[in-house]
């Protein structure tokens, strides 16, 4: 309940004196949410700069549920870039150097730092030899199909650019977000959210854009069911890769599909019409779920919209509170809670919804 989303990005900048050494850290923490595509990007033009073969759009989630923490810090005496993902020592994650790829970006943009007080001056030079730590936490499961990839690099994108003082704007950072994951470029905005596929080879018109803010449509409710934590058997790059590989109809879906569909899920969106987007959603969305079909046939007009992410995890949008709390009804007889699931696992994040279940 309350607002869908808030707006996704916070961030906190702090400086510590490291031991004995007098050495400084300089470090930042933000925290931005994941977001889930009602009109999907499953498709690259380009593999390296991340160009997808389409428009989407989606919804970001509210920070408070679903989200990545990042600290990004600096200092003198740190003598390699290292990164920890939930808590892990990773040599950095993701194949194809995407995550340094994004590193590169901003430290290209990197401006001058100075901190008078402590004495602490950092120009643009020094930017390309300091090394950085980078300590990440997904409050969510990772690699499960709810879309950690996407809050991650957005995470990563600004959190290192608040700490490095780059200049540019949302829409630009969206750019270098987009080349550590598609799906990243649109958690940098809160409310719903499109992703302009662009035009040019170097990808700088391919950025995202804000549809509509967290309070345009506050009314719904997104309700996850975590049916699996495990990470998925094929990831999200490798998926879609073979899709435009092997399938006859992506194509077709890109061309003639999509763009009819992202022009009448914008309509959807501006006019806060419920029975257009739950057909929009479910219809882009390629796996059926029976119950949810069989309730919005039996209803004068559809109650909830589904939608998922490259995984076996449910999302679930409401069109009310009241009609969530049906839903979790409806979901606790066809799933029944085991040892694995309970009615918790249905909801994450702010539980005063289950009051509302009886
Ligand atoms: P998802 O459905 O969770 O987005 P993907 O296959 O698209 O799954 O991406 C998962 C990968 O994203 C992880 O294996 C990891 O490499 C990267 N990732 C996830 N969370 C983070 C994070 N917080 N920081 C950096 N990289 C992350
Ligand atoms: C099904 O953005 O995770 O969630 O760009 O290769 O990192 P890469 O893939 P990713 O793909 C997301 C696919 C999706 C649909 C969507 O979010 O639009
Ligand atoms: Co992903």
């Amino acid at each position: 309940p309350g607002p869908l989303t808030v707006p996704p990005l916070q961030s906190r900048l702090g400086l510590q004196m490291a031991g004995e050494s007098k050495k400084w850290v300089l470090l930042v923490t933000a925290q931005t949410p994941t977001n889930i595509a009602v009109i999907k990007y499953w498709g690259k033009r380009d593999e390296s700069l991340i160009l997808p073969i389409n428009d989407s759009i989606s919804v970001t989630l509210d920070p408070a549920h679903l989200c990545t923490t990042t600290t990004v810090s600096v200092s003198p005496s740190f003598d390699q870039d290292r990164m920890w993902l939930n808590g892990k020592c990773r040599r950095f994650p993701f194949p194809g150097g995407r995550f340094q790829r994004c590193l590169k970006e901003i430290r290209a943009r990197a401006s001058d730092v100075e901190d008078e007080k402590k004495g602490i001056k950092i120009t643009k030079k020094d930017w390309e030899n300091l090394h950085l730590h980078i300590s990440s936490y997904n409050n969510f499961p990772t690699a499960a199909g709810l879309a950690s990839s996407a809050a991650g690099l957005a995470c990563l994108v600004f959190s290192l650019a608040k700490l490095m003082n780059v200049k540019e704007d949302l829409g630009q950072l969206s750019a270098i977000a987009r080349q550590g994951s598609g799906s990243a470029c649109r958690s940098l905005y809160g409310g719903f959210v499109k992703w302009i596929m662009g035009k040019n080879d170097d990808g700088s018109d391919s950025i995202a854009v804000q549809l509509a803010d967290e309070k345009h449509w506050d009314e719904l409710v997104i309700v996850i069911a975590v049916v699996s934590s495990r990470q998925k058997e094929t990831s999200s790059t490798s998926g879609m890769r073979e899709t435009v590989e092997t399938s006859m109809l992506i194509k077709h879906r890109a061309k003639e599909v999509v763009p009819k569909r992202i022009v009448e899920m914008e309509e959807a969106i501006k006019n806060r019409d419920f029975p257009s987007f739950a057909h929009l959603a479910c219809a882009d969305s390629n796996q059926i779920i029976g119950c949810v079909e069989k309730w919005n046939r039996s209803e004068e007009s559809p109650q909830v919209a589904y939608t998922f992410d490259a995984g076996p995890n449910a999302v679930m949008i409401a069109r009310n509170r009241k009609v969530a709390a049906l839903l979790l009804q409806r979901l606790l007889f066809h799933f029944p809670p085991n040892a694995d699931t309970d009615l918790n696992s249905y909801v994450i994040g702010d539980k005063s919804i289950l009051q509302d279940v009886g």
